[in-house]
């Protein structure tokens, strides 16, 4: 908790100039896989309350991490965009949830498959595959787990939003370069005061 208030001292005294406003997170920029259909879709999969910890404020600031971090790696952006909106939806508590990673990898093969009736966003096999790995393992998993950079800027753009649960995204946790950077993780850590 001291470290927290001592990171929070810095963000006051940082200069964020380059901070999006909150406007440009919760009402996320569109792409081929961001629409606002989409978006819905996913918000119905979500039995929590949306004003909490795991929801689709969380997804939106995840979302921004993701796609700054695949511009900057060349990490797959579909894939980082689709594991924004999905890797949280089949959580059925806020706390422990062990197997909400699992759940959702199941449910999301099933989607792109087109087992399920769904979207086709034009994902190969391998594109597929990549992103239920990083939704079925996106907690607890080490960064030398990550097999490639999608994983990797996948888990990075959700433990950048750490702060909301009033922990500080440690450095060793991170699998980019620049994810650790402390620049990175103050202003991300600083997006999680804004709210809805
Ligand atoms: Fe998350």
């Amino acid at each position: 908790m001291f470290f927290w208030k001592v990171l929070k001292g810095k963000l006051r005294r940082s200069p964020l100039a380059a901070m999006p406003t909150a406007e440009e997170i919760y009402r996320p920029q569109t792409s081929s896989i961001v629409t606002q259909p989409f978006i819905d879709h996913c918000c119905r999969l979500y039995a929590l309350d949306h004003g909490g910890d795991h929801g689709y404020a969380h997804w939106m600031r995840v979302l921004y991490n993701g796609r700054m971090l695949a511009q900057a790696t060349g990490a797959n952006l579909k894939v980082v965009e689709l594991f924004a909106l999905l890797h949280d939806t089949h959580r059925r508590n806020e706390l422990s949830d062990p197997g909400h990673g699992l759940r959702a990898a199941k449910y999301t093969k099933r989607y792109l498959s087109g087992t399920l009736e769904g979207y086709n966003f034009g994902l190969d096999e391998s594109e597929i595959d990549t992103l239920c790995f990083a939704i079925a393992k996106h907690t607890g998993s080490n960064p030398e787990e990550a097999p490639n950079i999608t994983v990797a800027v996948c888990w990075d753009a959700d433990r950048l939003d750490l702060a909301r649960v009033g922990k500080v995204p440690d450095p060793d946790k991170l699998c980019t370069e620049l994810a650790r950077s402390p620049t990175t993780i103050l202003q991300a850590s600083a997006r999680t005061n804004y709210s809805l």
